[in-house]
């Protein structure tokens, strides 16, 4: 197949094509998908996108988009080229390419990048993302995609776009999923990359400084305008969402992180101010294979339900058994007074931070 000298892009017909799945059944055109949706995803070959891990992060991604409430991705069926996304409402199936032969990739002009297109019902690109092969959009771009083809749904005052419909709109949503899912490890480390739907550029483009934070023994260096808080610049550049938002006003402590050894409520801390400083995160305090003995404790005296407070107190808990608290329970209540608890797993918190605490505090 030809390629094409300008790649394809937002607004743009896509280019029709025929594949087979395997030489077991008769080759299928993109056109015999007119009238639905289609995700086209062109990715590295030990890619699965029916891993299990894989629909989570699309469900997370939907589930957090206003007007998608009760969309689930059940299931990516089939196997070769052509396979089917099955959702728990309104009976939505979108088809789902994905080319290892590299053939289409030609045609679209991605050859060699990690590409991924949604193709609304008339067969025009609506979003696009391509990058090197080892490339992934970063989670700020994705949500940056996301949060703009949702507004004409959520606000549904699009005049120029009334043909916008919530299939077009689950599509382009599940192609920003499938963007942000091809290697999910390289978008902790990539920097965001410029829009490259004209749709989604802003007008005025913000400043921004670049900053290197030191993350759990790694450098990690960002641009990042100056307002962004270190809980952002942690969960939405970098990647490391263990670190949790909950009033993001400085009330709750579910953004608890250590700077150089003292905990700081991250979402009241500008990221820009931290260059040089020794970030910890949950994720830096123990693995699944050795968990800190903090977090060995919590889960002994069963120190929490939902668990969207722990990371935080964990980390305010293990800055705790270094400071200079009493050694009662109410020095304890008093001293982790600043992480709230909305299931109330408060009495297994104290134990959990009294057993550490008396059998010598931790090193680490
Ligand atoms: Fe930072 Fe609540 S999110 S204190
Ligand atoms: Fe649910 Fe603390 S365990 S908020």
């Amino acid at each position: 197949m030809r390629s094409l000298l300008h790649p394809v892009g937002p607004g743009d017909q896509a280019p029709d094509f025929a594949l087979g799945d395997g030489g077991t059944g008769p080759a299928r055109r993109l056109s015999d998908f007119r009238g639905s949706p289609v995700v086209l995803a062109f990715h590295p070959p030990h890619w699965d996108p029916a891993r299990g891990e894989h629909v989570e992060t699309y469900n997370r991604l939907i589930g957090s988009l206003p007007g998608l409430a009760g969309t689930r991705l059940l299931s990516i069926g089939d196997a070769g080229p052509w396979r089917k996304l099955t959702f728990a409402d309104d009976a939505i199936a979108l088809p789902v390419l994905t080319d290892d032969s590299g053939d289409v990739a030609a045609l679209y002009g991605v050859e060699g990048s990690a590409a991924v297109f949604a193709i609304d019902a008339d067969g025009i690109v609506r979003w696009r993302h391509s990058g090197a092969p080892e490339s992934s959009p970063h989670p700020v771009d994705v949500a940056r995609a996301i949060t703009a083809v949702a507004r004409p749904l959520i606000a549904g005052d699009d005049a120029s776009r009334p043909e916008w419909t919530r299939r077009e709109f689950v599509a382009t949503a599940l192609a920003a999923a499938f963007a942000l899912a091809v290697l999910p490890r390289s978008a902790a480390r990539a920097a965001p990359t410029p829009i490259a739907d004209e749709r989604l550029r802003p007008g005025r483009r913000r400043a921004t400084s670049r900053v290197t934070l030191h993350v759990n023994g790694r450098d990690l260096a960002l641009d990042l305008e100056p307002r962004v808080t270190l809980l952002d610049a942690l969960r939405e550049y970098a990647g490391l969402t263990g670190t949790k938002k909950g009033c993001d006003h400085g009330q709750c402590g579910a953004c608890t992180v250590h700077v150089d050894g003292r905990r700081v409520l991250s979402c009241l801390t500008f990221a820009l101010m931290q260059e040089g400083a020794q970030i910890t995160t949950i994720e830096g305090i123990g693995s699944a294979e050795q968990l800190h003995p903090m977090q060995q404790a919590f889960i002994a005296h069963d120190g929490f339900q939902c668990g969207y407070c722990t990371p935080g107190q964990i980390m305010s808990a293990v800055a705790v058994t270094k400071e200079p608290w009493g050694a009662g329970d109410d020095d304890v209540r008093e001293a982790m007074s600043g992480n709230i608890c909305r299931c109330g797993a408060y009495p297994g918190i104290v134990a959990a931070v009294q057993t550490v605490r008396r059998s010598g505090g931790v090193q680490r």
